[in-house]
């Protein structure tokens, strides 16, 4: 076998399982001709593994399998050798207790794989919300050539004349099933009518920012964030992402040679001009604490604050992914706001970003708007600070409610989300429309994963008064679909103790975003008492993975990474081991 291909410019891993002699050769080789796979593509070309979060429990990735035979002609086009393999998939709407817990054990998943097998590059298959970060956070802790191929976004929902958000809309029909506008009836035929094809959520929630994000970093192709799932356009791109990952092993392009510091920033900046998901935040941040990039929550508020958001879907705005990737899509996105873009970064394809998007045109104002119509000003993230979160919370100013962007109400304390569920309807709760509400016990070790729970619903008798937003204040996360005035991962969280844990009902809060400003004001000798006081909840788990996940997950302003899985190993081929 001859592992220096003529283009190659480095030794390939898979040699050191088929280029050598003798048995430690021939059990690789002998085993992977029982496939059917011929001598031929044996001979020294590169091996691309095609890495795969199909499951029929993950209906958002349910393409993918699909999509991996469009990589792989592309990969057999290029003069690789393609092989599939599965890896843990996590599937948003039915893993509990939240997939985040899971999202660290995927990328677990995907470092070892990767370096435990005969792969020279990888084409990374993802689609729901944290299959995406979870694939890219294990590569990057290899750091091979790596490409990264989104399931895309669902068809538009439609019911009724009206367009249908996945995710938006579930929170508005709710409240109107809640308030008895909708019934059970309607609120059945509105389910059929939301998801109907294969893809991800088509909102602008946690799978349509990460997708796009990954464009944006240039770690996959141009469009691969919007191309609808069931759209032809979609195979041409895998299939062209099978035939790039061949060249970018012969030429030696690992994958933190793209997700630079600048490809960070442009992600940051492109989070904010689409109105992006809070939990792009915790997701960037881990990835960059694989690669060793310094990248704090800070860059964040600095990088992101001014970056006005210009694309009008929900559910910040009106419309859906379908309706984005018809006007343009991201490079339309990135044409328009490319002055405040490192353009010299790496674009997966060859070149740079700012070759990419030199010929962008848009084809609807209305959805992608343009720089002096934005939908708002603060697309980006802020980041608040003070006695409530002394290491940081965030809130998303494009989905808050101006008004209450600088406000001063009285807590109303949930001490659990189990809690809010049993108490946040009840008549006799002392709420009203100044009120701030509370949520305890809901961040990284709290409730092992951070559940999307922070955009609490809304008391039904504020509803009913015609309330349509409160500011909500907790250690959790939300999902992207969902919008208020939201102040989500506040750290040090309240299950370790942090000043979150000691608001009682009545306290008052004041947040102010401009000053970056969240306090309790409630003085330090009362605090110094409440602290004494504090009784840690009971730890949720006394064995296995979740124990793991407890006792190693670091808080929301370090991405919620383990401890131990920061940095990178590369891939060195280990031992033979027969
Ligand atoms: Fe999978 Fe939204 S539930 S992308």
């Amino acid at each position: 076998m001859n592992s220096e291909k003529p283009n190659s410019k480095r030794k390939l891993r898979s040699a050191e399982w088929f280029g050598i002699d003798g048995k430690h050769g021939f059990v690789p080789r002998s085993w992977m001709r029982s496939q059917g796979f011929s001598e031929r593509l044996l001979d020294g070309r590169p091996v691309i593994g095609i890495c795969n979060t199909w499951s029929e429990l993950t209906n958002c990735n349910r393409n993918l399998r699909e999509l991996a035979e469009h990589v792989k002609r592309g990969v057999l086009m290029a003069g690789g050798f393609p092989l599939e393999f599965p890896v843990t998939s996590l599937g948003e709407p039915f893993m509990r207790p939240t997939t985040m817990m899971f999202r660290n054990l995927l990328s677990m998943d995907v470092e070892e794989t990767l370096r435990a097998n005969p792969i020279d590059g990888v084409v990374l298959l993802a689609g729901c919300d944290k299959t995406t970060p979870a694939l890219l956070m294990g590569a990057a802790s290899c750091d091979l050539p790596t490409i990264l191929v989104s399931s895309g976004p669902m068809l538009n929902g439609k019911f009724r004349g009206r367009q249908l958000g996945s995710g938006t809309d579930v929170f508005r029909l709710d409240d109107e099933y809640r308030t008895g506008k909708l019934s059970k009836k309607d609120l059945g035929e509105a389910e059929a009518a939301m998801s109907r094809s294969a893809g991800t959520c088509m909102t602008m929630g946690t799978a349509s920012t990460m997708a796009l994000i990954a464009e944006a970093m240039g770690v996959a192709l141009p469009m691969n964030g919007s191309i609808p799932a069931p759209d032809s356009r979609r195979a041409v791109l895998a299939e062209m992402s099978g035939s790039r990952i061949v060249e970018l092993v012969q030429q030696g392009v690992d994958l933190s040679q793209i997700l630079t510091r600048g490809a960070f920033e442009n992600a940051v900046k492109v989070n904010g001009a689409i109105g992006g998901s809070t939990n792009a935040v915790l997701h960037l941040l881990a990835l960059a604490g694989r690669l060793g990039i310094e990248f704090s929550l800070d860059d964040w508020h600095e990088l992101g604050r001014d970056v006005p958001c210009i694309v009008d879907l929900k559910p910040s705005g009106r419309f859906l992914m379908e309706d984005f990737f018809e006007a343009g899509g991201l490079p339309v996105v990135m044409e328009r706001i490319s002055e405040m873009l490192d353009l010299n970064a790496t674009a997966i394809e060859g070149g740079t970003i700012g070759e990419r998007i030199s010929d962008a045109v848009g084809y609807d104002d209305e959805v992608i708007r343009p720089r002096d119509n934005p939908l708002t000003e603060q697309g980006g993230i802020i980041v608040l600070r003070g006695n409530l979160a002394p290491d940081g919370a965030i809130i998303k100013p494009s989905a808050a409610s101006p008004e209450l962007m600088k406000h001063r109400g009285k807590a109303v304390v949930f001490e659990s989300a189990a809690d809010l569920r049993e108490r946040i309807d009840h008549p006799d709760l002392d709420v009203d429309k100044n009120s701030i509400l509370v949520l305890k016990n809901s961040g990284p070790q709290g409730y092992p994963g951070m559940p999307e729970v922070g955009s609490m619903a809304l008391p039904a008798k504020l509803l009913k008064q015609g309330v349509t937003d409160l500011v909500r204040i907790s250690d959790a996360r939300m999902s992207g679909t969902a919008f208020g005035t939201v102040v989500l991962h506040v750290a040090p969280e309240s299950a370790i103790g942090g000043p979150l844990a000691l608001v009682q009902n009545g306290d008052f809060i004041t947040i102010d975003t401009d000053a970056q400003r969240l306090e309790l004001e409630v003085d330090e000798a009362e605090l110094a008492k409440r602290r004494t006081a504090f009784i840690p909840p009971q730890p949720a788990h006394s064995r296995g993975y979740g124990l793991l996940y407890t006792e190693h997950v670091q808080q929301a302003d370090k991405g919620a990474d383990f401890d131990f899985l920061v940095g990178k190993s590369g891939t060195p081929p280990s031992k033979v081991s027969f």
